[in-house]
């Protein structure tokens, strides 16, 4: 079965096409330069760059994947969440292919996209794990620009939040402290190559929540919490921050950040003793995230599977085509005419 995935939730405009659940093509048009002068996504920019990128974007992907429309089988496309004119969008486009080629469509939440993406085989490599060795319930963490989430998987298809954040999402609060700091649009994975080279121990940050009897985070707090640790150690004036100290509190930050969110992983981990752990979203490449999160499952007996590059653990259409594909199995099928999009969709 070929089926072509099409994610259009935020600012990058992705096409991916799998035969049987394999990447074929996983094309990715970002949309960073258009946004970066303002600091985030404005939504009419993206709009606009998602309906012009698109064509070049699909036949791109046809190329790479070396198939023509008329082998398609199946067209999958992101529901929510996401910007609601951004969907708008990859629905739009999704809609019109499937009537023009006569083949099902199938709705897909983005959230499931990234936490089945360890799942998801490459061209040429094996999967981390294949689909038949997955054993539930499993538990997975999410951690993106707009969504932290703990995850219990009762089995595909069957989810349940046992955790999210607050207030601002991890991936977010790493691009907020990075604005900060002066590190650039998105910071997230500027400010942490900058966190490698400071002293974790320089200072440190409370962590917000610890003690809330729940498994939900607040990122917020800690935002707020740097931006005073930053006024104090730059005297006020954050341009006179050397780069070293810049370092050093990249470094504190994403400490306290990754071990606010593991600290309630490891209680949902307590609470669900599982044998497979799967983290996606596009903050899901942070090392020390990954590195901590292995600690944690190791001792628990448990092992961690991740997206098998960086391009499938940020926003792709591949993973969007690889639920389509789980769908489609199931018989999990959209109306054309009656498919909308839902910006605040969640997995459960
Ligand atoms: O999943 P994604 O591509 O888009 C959303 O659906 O939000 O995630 C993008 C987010 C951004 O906030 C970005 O700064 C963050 O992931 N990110 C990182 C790292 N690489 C990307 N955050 C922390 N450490 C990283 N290495
Ligand atoms: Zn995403």
């Amino acid at each position: 079965m070929i089926v072509l995935g099409i994610d259009t939730s935020c600012d990058d405009t992705s096409v991916g096409v799998l035969r049987d659940g394999r990447v074929l093509a996983n094309v990715v048009s970002s949309q960073d330069e258009i946004h970066r002068d303002w600091g985030g996504v404005v939504p009419n920019l993206a709009r606009r760059a998602h309906q012009e990128n698109f064509p070049k974007v699909l036949q791109t992907a046809l190329k790479r994947a070396q198939v023509s429309l008329s082998d398609l089988n199946v067209i999958a496309v992101t529901q929510g969440p996401g910007l609601a004119v951004s969907l708008e969008v990859g629905i739009t486009q999704a809609k019109e292919l499937t009537l023009t080629l006569n083949i099902p469509l199938v709705a897909v939440n983005h959230m499931e996209g990234h936490l089945l993406s360890p799942l998801i085989a490459s061209r040429n490599d094996r999967a981390p794990l294949q689909i038949e060795e997955v054993t539930f319930p499993a538990l997975g963490l999410l951690a993106s620009g707009n969504h932290t989430e703990i995850v219990l998987i009762h089995e595909l298809g069957r989810y349940e939040i046992l955790g999210e954040t607050v207030d601002d999402a991890f991936g977010e609060a790493f691009d907020k402290t990075a604005r900060l700091l002066g590190l650039g649009f998105p910071g997230g994975a500027i400010l942490s190559r900058m966190a490698r080279q400071g002293n974790p121990d320089a200072a440190a940050l409370p962590l917000p929540m610890r003690n809330s009897g729940d498994l939900n985070v607040s990122y917020s707090g800690l935002k707020t919490a740097v931006r005073h640790l930053t006024t104090e150690i730059s005297g006020g004036d954050i341009s006179s921050l050397t780069q070293s100290q810049v370092a050093d509190i990249a470094a504190v930050f994403e400490k306290a950040a990754v071990g606010t969110i593991l600290l309630k992983f490891r209680r949902a981990l307590e609470a669900h003793p599982v044998r497979q752990i799967f983290l996606g979203g596009g903050a899901a490449a942070n090392l020390l995230l990954r590195s901590e999160l292995r600690k944690i499952a190791k001792t628990a007996g448990a092992k961690v599977y991740t997206p098998s590059s960086r391009k499938l653990c940020s926003d792709n259409g591949a993973m969007i085509a690889f639920v389509g594909w789980l769908k489609a199995q199931r018989g999990e099928f959209a109306s054309a005419d009656m498919l909308d999009r839902i910006p605040q969709l969640r997995l459960q």
